[in-house]
């Protein structure tokens, strides 16, 4: 495993559509465990593969409850409202306050292309409605209704 740089703020890797994965192979699998040992040096709860650079749809998203591999994820449900201070790895030191749903279901593909569905509420439905955006070259700054001071 390897740490990878991590694009900050007006890098155009931030800002562009990534591309469905269609190859489960070890490269897949390189770029995944890169991007948690990544995430993880840097204290983060999740982190898109646009984040290093490489326009693929993949996350990988722990919010204290493990690891978890989203391939080509598709959020098909959610409900409810939650409003809190949000950040991210790309953005250092920003945070602002976004208005997400408080709750998602999802789809996605594992490393190995398998299907599975994700329910996820709170921390968890913000992360995933975060790391999705990311995939469509969305950042949480286009969300944010007040920064925080620093
Ligand atoms: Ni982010």
């Amino acid at each position: 495993m390897a740490i990878r740089q991590i694009r900050m703020r007006d890098d155009e890797a931030l800002y562009k559509k990534c591309k469905t994965v269609v190859k489960f192979d070890e490269k897949l699998g390189i770029l995944l465990d890169d991007m948690y040992e990544t995430m993880q040096k840097a204290d983060g709860v999740g982190l898109a593969a646009p984040q290093v650079g490489i326009l693929k749809r993949a996350v990988v998203i722990d919010v204290g409850m493990g690891k978890i591999e989203m391939i080509n994820p598709e959020i098909i449900e959610t409900s409810g409202e939650q409003t809190g201070n949000e950040g991210c790895l790309s953005f250092p030191g920003l945070y602002g306050e976004v208005t997400r749903p408080n709750y998602v279901k999802a789809q996605a593909q594992d490393r190995n292309g398998k299907k599975f569905i994700i329910e996820g509420e709170e921390l968890l439905a913000r992360a995933i409605c975060h790391e999705c955006d990311h995939l469509d070259g969305v950042c949480f700054t286009s969300h944010v209704t007040k920064y925080l001071d620093e």
